[in-house]
This record gives C-alpha cells, structure tokens and sequence, in this order.
C-alpha cells in the first residue's frame, strides 16, 4: 500500500475514533476538526525519527477543543482506533499508538510486509506503475541545443532532468512525446556565415567541425567589438538565409547536419531519448498566421516600428513579435510552436525544461496565450493556459564559475563524459580487476555519476560539479547506487533457493529490516511526488534512502556482534530476507531506470 492510502486510512479511522471517545463534543460540532477525516489528514506530520512511525498527530492543539488533557487524549484514541482497525477489513494497515501528547501511525508489519514484497516481486518493474495518465498527451522538451555550438554543461542539466520526467510520466500512464527543440535559427547564424566567409576557409564541414565552428564564432565575437560593421554584415547574411538564398541556405544546412550527428552521439552516449527532434525553423511559415491572429484579437500594437504585444501584467515587458526591419524573434517562434503543439497534441500538460535564466521569456510568451485566449473567449476545454509549464533549473557550476558560449570557456559535455567514463574506469580496475565487461561497465558507471550528479540536487538549486564527488563509491551518488545494485544481484546469483514472496513475515522483524519494507511501500509515491513536482530529485533521493536503509541490513550485527549474513544455514530466514533482496534489487533497477541511469549487475 502507498503511504498516501496509508494516510488516508488512518485519518478516517482517526476521525471515527475521536467521534466514538468525545461523542459529547461530536454532538455540539459535528463533522469538523478532528471528525473531519480531511482535517486529521491535513493535521499528520512526518516524524523526525522513522521508528516512531509513518506520521503522528500532535493532539495539544485539541486540549480546548476536546477539553482533556494530550496524554489522556492520546491513549484513549489510540485505543480506539486499534480496536476499530481490528475489526475493520479494509483498516488493517493502519494502527495508532499514543507518545506523550502524539498519536503515531504505524503499519502493521505482519500485514504491510508481506503485501509489499507481494507486490514488488509479481509486479517486478511494474511495480509503481499507475493509470494516473490515461494515455493523455503529455509534453516534455528538453535540451534544445543550438546548433553551430557545441552542448555545454548548462544543456547537460536540462537534458537529465527531461530525459527522466519523460520516463516518470510514461511510468503514470502519459503519452509522452520527449521533444528536442534545436536552436536553429536566428541572428546568430549571420554571425556564423559571416565568420566562416571570413575565416573559416579551410575549415572542413564534417563530422569534427562542431569545434572549429565554435572557434569561429567566438572570433567574430572578439572581432566585432573592435569593428561594429561586423554586426551589420551578419544581419544581412541572416536576412538573406531568412529569404531563402540557396548558398547561404546551403551553408547553414551543412552547420546543421554536423551538429544534429553531435548531438545524436551525445545523447546516444547519455542514454538520452527523444520522439520528436524538431527546431525552431520548422516555425518559419507557422508564424504569419499567428501574427495575424494576434492581430485580429486586438492584441497587437506598434512600438519604434516594431510589432509587439502589451502584456496585461506590468511587471512583464512587451512581447516583441517583429523587428522594426520586419525580421521575427525567438518569441514570436515559441509562441507559434505552443499553439502548433496545442493544436496537434492538445496535451494535458507542456514541460520545457530550460534554464531559469529564460524564466522572463516564458512568462511573457504565457501571458500573449493567455490574453489571446480571453480576448477569443475559448472554452475552458480549448485553452492551454494553466498546462504549460518553465520546469526552470539553477546553472551548473565547475568550482563555482558558471560557463558561457560567447566567451570561449565553454566546458564540453562530451569531455565531461570522457572524463568521467575514464575515472570511473580508474576506480573498476583497483576495486574489481576480474570483472569482464571493464570498458561497458565504466560507461554506465560514469555516465551514471554525471547523470545523478545532476538529478539528485532539486532543480532550483545550482549545481557545483565536483569531480571527487560525484564519482565517490561511497557518497550520496549514482554509483553507490550502482553498486548496492550489483551487490545484490550478487547475492541472488550465490542463492541456491528459489525467491518467492510467500515467506514468513514475522521473520523480518528487525527494525533495518522493518525499515526497508516501509520504504519499499513508498516507491509509488516517491515517483508521484517526481512527477508532482516536475523534479525527478525525489526520486533519487528516495533511492539513497533505500539503499542506505537495505546496507543496514546487511551490515546488520547479530547479540553476538557479527555479521547476519542474509544467506546462512536457517533455511526459512534466508528465503525470507532473500525475497527482500530481490525486492529491493528490483525497485533500485527501475528507480535508476527511471532517472536515465543504468543498473549493471556486477561491477
Ligand atoms: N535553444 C535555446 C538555448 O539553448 C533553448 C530553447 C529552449 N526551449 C524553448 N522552447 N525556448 O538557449
């Protein structure tokens, strides 16, 4: 069971309790306060000590209300509702003890245990699997990279971060379309063709030419703050890709094919999926009718020659749709792909996840949407406004510099990536020289760790890439967790019995053990919770509990002071801590999978 049903179980038998120990009170107010099972679940806090239980009810808020003092208080409705949840079928799980002036919720382990493992082991990676979605559209885009330039670290972020939001949601039954939208087009491709006319001869356009043209860039950047001419000379090289010239179109093609393999690699190195890799020039002929559409609602006025929308919030600044030299914006593009994106998918929800720094962009383009669909006075089922979603994330720093692309110190993902396959490599060989598959295993592994580096930081957050760190075996990473996974596949691999869930429950009756089964029940809600609030981060810090909880039992010490081996000569204890093994074995697997990581099982 999840510990929201769990929740919800034990505020209605809570409710009911308080309803049969103060029938006086009941009588006076009648369904509110603590009769209300809404308001026992809105009352329920998390402990700070797990062993106290799944959440506590602290009762000297009621001492006026109830007109008792909070022990007695306590003691008798935890009585209570122990003797309802005996009785009570659908109850079972639920029951109640008194701490002072506490009632704490704590499962029945000889029911929560075995229904647990139950579930996880016929489930396998199923479990946690929900119908929440019912196969409606749901929108991620994520990394939309420009082309011309290589991916940076800032790309890397946004890349993780939609990459597991795509698969969260599918695993809560969405229809999701993961969407790469390149930064293909505008201004900065006159200053490209202008730098390669310039100085770029010589410059083969093939599969290695991502650098050289990042080079070119830069130069122009270094060269037109000496010579402003430069500038204009791009605008008019851009203008006449925008016309359609066949040799600059040409060119600007070739800067594309050879990023698109780029990026294809990288993203093939990453793990990284995607359903629809579209651009920001498949906008090109979309956006006239959008203008006019704008235009017809009244939405549009003329500012210095240019076209722009006076938004209806003042701390926004206009929407700027067309330049006064007719050419159009980065926002007059988005706004055209959200109604594209409406209009073909009508999705339940939109994520772009981009960075912060776009935070201003996005709230502009939603505010056009929004005015326009009031001005047309749509059908609350024919609006977008409310699904659309800026997932923002914090910068990605390297001993706390931030990068940029203008200045040249731009730190390559694919080098990143390199580096941490190699250390990763490094580390295998002192810890495991038998292992066969050496160079598979060191890519997931250190691809792992630049993934979870990422994830397991909330996204609003900044993240500080620290090499030590997130390579560490033992810390808060991917590869700790990658290794808890081969550990236990290990385990399963040394188990002669066979592994079912019918085992005898009362045979994981220590607390680590105990501890474990909890968290496994709360696998569903920790992949909710990702998804709640568009941050995969509960889900990887979820894992880390898992795994550190499951590494208490496994370092486990008996009266004696030795280790209990999970795999010993009582038969029966064995076959039951086995069934646990693989059910945590099986949740880590689908939790990594989940956040775009790999689960190899020896390492
Ligand atoms: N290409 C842009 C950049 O790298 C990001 C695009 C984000 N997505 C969007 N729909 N605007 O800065």
């Amino acid at each position: 069971m999840s510990k929201d049903k769990f929740k919800q179980q034990f505020a209605a038998s809570t409710a009911e309790a308080f309803k049969r120990v103060y029938p006086e009170v009941y009588k006076t107010i009648g369904d509110e306060q603590v009769f209300a099972p809404d308001f026992v679940f809105d009352n329920l806090e998390t402990p700070k000590d797990p062993k106290l239980g799944w959440f506590s009810l602290p009762v000297f808020r009621f001492v006026r209300l109830l007109k008792d003092k909070p022990p007695e208080i306590a003691a008798k409705v935890a009585a209570e509702t122990n003797a309802l949840v005996d009785t009570a079928v659908d109850l079972t799980l639920a029951r109640s003890s008194a701490v002072a002036g506490f009632l704490n919720a704590q499962a029945d382990h000889s029911v929560l245990t075995p229904q647990t493992l139950g579930e996880v082991l016929t489930r396998g990676s199923r479990y946690g699997d929900s119908d929440e979605g019912q196969s409606r559209n749901y929108l991620v885009e994520y990394c939309s990279a420009n082309i011309a330039k290589p991916m940076g670290i800032g790309h890397l972020r946004s890349t993780v971060i939609g990459n597991s939001l795509r698969r969260i949601y599918r695993k809560l039954g969405y229809n999701v379309v993961g969407i790469n939208y390149l930064g293909d087009w505008g201004t900065q491709f006159g200053k490209m063709i202008v730098a390669y006319r310039r100085w770029g001869e010589g410059t083969p356009l093939d599969g290695n030419a991502v650098k050289p043209l990042l080079d070119l860039y830069v130069r122009f950047h270094d060269a037109a703050e000496e010579d402003d001419s430069l500038n204009e000379e791009a605008r008019q090289a851009f203008r006449k890709l925008e016309e359609g010239d066949p040799e600059i179109t040409g060119l600007w093609e070739k800067f594309k094919a050879i990023s698109m393999t780029e990026f294809e690699r990288i993203h093939k190195m990453l793990g990284v999926e995607f359903d629809w890799i579209t651009g920001e020039a498949f906008l090109n002929d979309k956006m006239e009718p959008v203008i006019e559409r704008l235009q017809k609602d009244g939405l549009t006025e003329i500012s210095n020659g240019a076209l722009v929308v006076i938004l209806d919030d003042p701390r926004l600044p206009p929407c700027l749709l067309k330049k006064a030299d007719g050419g159009t914006l980065y926002a007059t593009r988005e706004l055209s792909s959200l109604i594209y994106r409406w209009d073909k998918y009508r999705f339940h929800e939109s994520l772009y996840v981009v960075g912060s720094a776009q935070a201003d962009h996005f709230k502009q383009v939603q505010r056009v949407v929004a005015m326009m669909e009031e001005a047309e006075g749509l059908a609350e089922a024919d609006r977008m406004t409310g699904r659309v979603k800026h997932v923002e994330f914090g910068w990605v720093k390297f001993g706390d510099k931030t990068m940029s692309t203008r200045r040249g110190n731009i730190i390559f993902l694919e080098d990143v990536i390199e580096r941490a396959v190699t250390l990763a490599r490094e580390k295998i060989i002192e810890k495991n020289p038998e292992l066969k598959a050496i160079d598979e295993t060191a890519r997931m592994i250190g691809v792992g760790a630049v993934i979870f580096g990422q994830l397991s930081v909330k996204r609003h957050k900044d993240v500080n890439f620290i090499w030590e760190d997130v390579l560490n075996f033992e810390g808060e990473t991917g590869p700790y967790l990658q290794y808890t996974h081969a550990r236990l596949c290990s385990l399963e691999r040394n188990y002669s019995g066979s592994i079912s869930p019918e085992i005898n429950p009362a045979l994981l009756d220590h607390a680590e053990e105990r501890r474990v089964v909890e968290l496994l029940a709360d696998f569903p809600d920790a992949v909710a919770d990702a998804a709640r609030a568009y941050d995969p981060q509960a889900v990887a810090v979820y894992l880390l509990r898992l795994g550190g909880a499951f590494n208490k039992v496994y370092q486990r010490k008996d009266d004696a002071g030795r280790i209990d081996r999970i795999i010993s000569d009582d038969t029966e204890r064995s076959a039951a801590r086995m069934a646990l093994v693989k059910a945590v074995r099986t949740v880590i697997r689908e939790g990594l999978l989940l956040l775009g990581l790999e689960a190899p099982e020896e390492m």
